[in-house]
């Protein structure tokens, strides 16, 4: 057991810093084992603080020298721990001088400065510049920079930083120098520094206001050709945001790094974003149409946070969703403005419910605004980030696209510059609107994920439909009683043609158009519909207008008819995801009890149907012909059978390719060859995406026609979509040949890539197939695998114990074993991978007793560990309280 255990950090106890930082002088100068950091701060005493000690955060230091004002300090003078170093400064405003020394080459947690590659790099947020020196390293802590880099020419040509480059040049011994400053004051963990040999993609961009922006994206030589999707993005995000919000770029200059070793997906340091380069890089050879797209919201996110982050930033780490939540949400509405906007909603509801949901479920369920934290890197959730979306989606539900502008322009002018909190946010949005969101602030505090009951009584005497709504929300950590929420309700009633009524509240002057938003918000509420001739159909949370379990008595029928008739394509999609759900959860219990199999030929008739209708978007076709996911069927089951789920779903798919084989050969031939040149459009992709799932579901026929066009797809494809997906139905056939053939040819040919190499140990590592745990250990020991790099343990043992469900929770409990001993390899090599890697086993409240207990007995073992991370510390205690 760990002798030490972390601080536990509140957000009650938040004060103001005792100090201010007015400017911050920096000088690195990079060496092969060792860098020294030499920092020069000029400080001022936070109002009428008195003569208090002066606590700068630090870790992982070793200090050189300080001195304050022109007196170097003995150390008598002050006290260095683990954590900080203490000073006693008498004046209210002076200079600090302070000289650490790090090794970045040995940094392999890559928070702070670490090498990647050749290359030097640094990852700042949340807490990693106390790792490069000496700082009050808090959000609320804002500060001029101006940072000069050294280091040899030879190795490292380019030096960048943060703002503009200001001066540069030689220095003896084949070193160079530079030096930028940011205009901009801003917290430490949005600084950045990069040192490398890396080539440069230019092109520039005019503002609506003439101001020409200089757009540059550096890459390691042999990535330059990968780089034009993500230039595109970058333009096509600043547009929009000066279109959407009015918000335009402020430096002359925008820079994009790609690193291979990124613990995240990308950061966005002021002027200076570093990107994990599976978000940066993308050719046609190389990527799927989902790599292009993450390329596209990533690159957006990240520019986005110029304003939601940078300008207007959080007070403290409490409010990490303020800037997290709000950029996800601008950059999921500019993802839905590029491409389909119904298709996007889907992919992040499916996402959300799968993922979020269950978090919120279990043992770290946290509030979007958490009250406490030991380690801030195991907030960075889906929670914080996909929820706190939810809730800016909601606000912008209930004001409107214009009233929602009009608060965040508020919002942007009153705070411009400083740091701020999720309630400064709501209070623009209110006082902008002259609205009151005291009540709905409650999804900022309560943790959770609501149940709205909804049933409805058609009364043909009064004309009238009573729409009776109840929401409850089970207890989470610390939090045993909810108080109702604000749900956005967006709805309407179909009549027998599947057309929208008009709709009139009782009691309300004027009547709501055919699609309205009702607004829940006590437990139990009942809303009357009047002049409603015949018993309607209710179309309800259209678009998915809360995070919330909707619950209504659906007949199958019912959910026949929505699927086949719903004027909303977002609810289309519910309503045959939602009947393919409860078709799956009944033969789970039909499995169960050991009877034999029959498919409901209702849901065959659905997917007939939209297999047969050439009107819907093709890619909207695909999304519903996909079955619901296992972790979804886990997420919902209350003790989650995963053998009787996976065995059930298949077969259920298997069905559905056999009963569908003509339509779907007579489809999937209409749709062209993937042979034919790529190109990138909508229209494109939606035919790849439906080809694809055809593909799939044809060969779980087995016949021969279905094996030979897939080689041939694999053969001849022209892009990874389709090559990727041919690969993914030959990993998951029976035909041993075929599938290591083309294993084998992949590897061969794409050696040199390790994006793509990443694809294929994820492919595999996501195989169903029997012996799947050896599979992935034998693959371990692949030349391409390497545990120190992020990506590669995410593509092989996350995707294992993530998306191949029977292989990780196989009865002999060998995949938790195997898990729990990666986390452990990489508790103290990386602490943030390892502590997101336990995730699985957290979840072991899903699952039957004995699974339970061998997942607490690795939980245990982690926990037993003598040198625990905090990161990892944190969410195995708190999973096995
Ligand atoms: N702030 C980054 C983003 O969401 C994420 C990140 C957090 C990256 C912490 C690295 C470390 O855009
Ligand atoms: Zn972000």
């Amino acid at each position: 057991m760990r002798t030490e255990q972390p601080q536990t950090i509140y957000l009650k106890d938040y004060r103001q810093p005792d100090y201010w930082i007015d400017e911050t002088h920096l000088t690195f100068e990079l060496f092969e084992d060792h860098a020294l950091v030499h920092s020069r701060l000029f400080i001022r005493r936070n109002g009428d603080a008195g003569l208090v000690p002066l606590v700068l955060d630090g870790q992982q230091l070793e200090l050189v020298s300080v001195a304050l004002g022109d007196q170097t300090l003995a150390p008598t003078d002050y006290q260095v721990d683990e954590h900080s170093l203490t000073l006693h400064p008498q004046a209210a405003e002076f200079e600090l001088a302070i000289t650490t020394r790090i090794e970045p080459q040995n940094n392999t947690a890559l928070e702070g400065l670490y090498k990647s590659g050749g290359m030097f790099c640094t990852q700042c947020e949340a807490e990693g510049f106390r790792k490069i020196t000496y700082y009050l390293d808090r959000p609320d802590v804002m500060s001029r920079f101006t940072t000069t880099i050294l280091a040899d020419r030879g190795s490292y040509p380019i030096l960048l930083s943060n703002g503009n480059l200001i001066a540069s040049g030689e220095h003896e011994g084949g070193r160079h120098w530079a030096t930028w400053e940011d205009p901009f004051p801003k917290p430490s963990y949005l600084f950045a520094l990069v040192a490398g040999d890396l080539c440069l993609i230019q092109d520039s961009y005019t503002t609506l206001s003439g101001r020409t922006i200089d757009l540059r994206i550096y890459v390691e030589p042999e990535n330059r050709e990968q780089c034009g999707h993500a230039m595109d993005s970058l333009k096509r995000s600043m547009r929009w945001d000066e279109e959407v919000y009015g918000r335009e770029y402020d430096l002359d200059i925008f820079m994009i790094v790609a690193v291979n070793d990124f613990n995240m997906g990308a950061m966005e340091n002021k002027g200076l974003n570093i990107f994990n380069s599976s978000c940066v890089l993308a050719h046609p050879d190389t990527a799927t149409d989902m790599a292009f797209q993450r390329v596209e919201s990533v690159v957006a996110h990240e520019y986005f946070h110029n304003w939601s982050g940078n300008r207007v930033t959080c007070r403290d780490w409490f409010q990490l969703s303020l800037k997290e939540g709000f950029t996800v949400f601008r950059d999921a509405e500019f993802s839905a403005d590029m491409n389909s906007r119904t298709v996007k909603r889907i992919e992040d509801v499916t996402f959300l419910r799968a993922n979020q949901f269950a978090e919120d479920a279990g043992p770290m369920a946290h509030p979007v605004r958490p009250e406490s934290y030991m380690e801030i890197s195991n907030f960075y959730t889906l929670t914080i980030y996909e929820k706190g979306a939810e809730v800016v989606r909601m606000l912008h539900t209930l004001l409107g696209a214009e009233g929602f502008r009009k608060g965040t322009d508020l919002y942007f002018e009153r705070h411009d510059g400083q740091a701020v909190t999720c309630d400064d946010f709501i209070a623009a949005l209110e006082d902008a609107n002259g609205v009151d969101f005291t009540q709905f602030k409650r999804w900022y505090s309560q943790a959770g994920t609501p149940v709205l009951e909804v049933d409805g009584e058609f009364n043909a005497s009064s004309s009238t439909y009573r729409l009776r709504c109840r929401q409850s929300c089970p207890p989470t950590p610390g939090q045993s009683e909810k108080l109702p929420f604000v749900i956005p309700l967006r709805m309407a009633l179909l009549d027998s043609e599947g057309r929208e009524m008009p709709l009139k509240l009782a009691g309300e002057a004027h009547a709501r158009g055919n699609e309205t938003v009702l607004a829940v918000t006590e437990a139990e509420q009942e809303f009357v519909f009047e002049g409603i001739t015949e018993e309607p159909l209710p179309s309800l949370l259209r678009g998915f207008s809360a995070p919330v379990k909707l619950v209504y008595p659906y007949t199958r029928e019912d959910r026949v008819f929505l699927a086949m008739h719903d004027p909303d394509g977002f609810n289309r999609w519910e309503a045959a995801q939602s009947l393919a759900v409860d078709v799956l959860q009944g033969l789970v219990e039909i499995h169960q009890a050991g009877r034999p199999l029959l498919l409901d030929q209702r849901l065959l008739e659905v997917w007939r149907s939209v297999l047969a209708d050439a009107e819907l978007d093709q890619a909207m076709v695909a999304e519903i012909l996909r079955l619901p996911s296992e972790a979804y069927l886990i997420e919902l089951a209350r003790v989650a059978d995963v053998d009787a789920i996976h065995h059930v779903r298949e077969w259920v798919r298997r069905e559905l390719a056999n009963a569908l084989a003509e339509p779907m050969w007579q489809r999937f031939d209409a749709l062209g060859s993937a042979a034919q040149p790529w190109s990138a459009d909508a229209a494109s992709m939606a035919r790849r995406s439906l080809r694809n799932t055809l593909l799939g579901y044809l060969m779980l026929t087995g016949s021969s026609a279905a094996m030979s066009a897939c080689v041939r797809q694999f053969v001849e494809a022209s892009n990874m979509t389709d090559r990727q997906a041919a690969l993914v139905a030959l990993v998951n056939s029976p035909d041993e040949h075929q599938k290591h053939a083309a294993l084998q040819e992949f590897a061969q040919r794409w050696a040199d890539y390790p994006l793509v190499m990443d694809q294929w140990f994820n492919i595999q590592a996501s195989s169903p197939l029997p012996g799947g745990l050896e599979r992935v250990q034998e693959l371990m020991t692949h030349p391409a695998f390497n545990i120190r790099n992020p990506n590669k343990v995410r593509s092989l043992i996350g995707a294992f114990a993530n998306n191949n469900l029977v292989n990780f929770h196989r009865k002999d409990g060998a995949g938790y074993r195997f898990l729990a001993d990666r986390v452990i390899e990489l508790n103290l090599m990386n602490p943030q991978i390892a502590s997101r890697l336990v995730t699985p086993l957290t979840r072991w409240r899903k699952f039957d007793p004995a699974r339970q207990e061998m997942m607490k007995v690795e939980l245990a073992r982690i926990l037993e560990q003598d040198k625990l991370s905090p990161d990892v510390y944190e969410v195995v205690s708190k999973s096995l309280a």
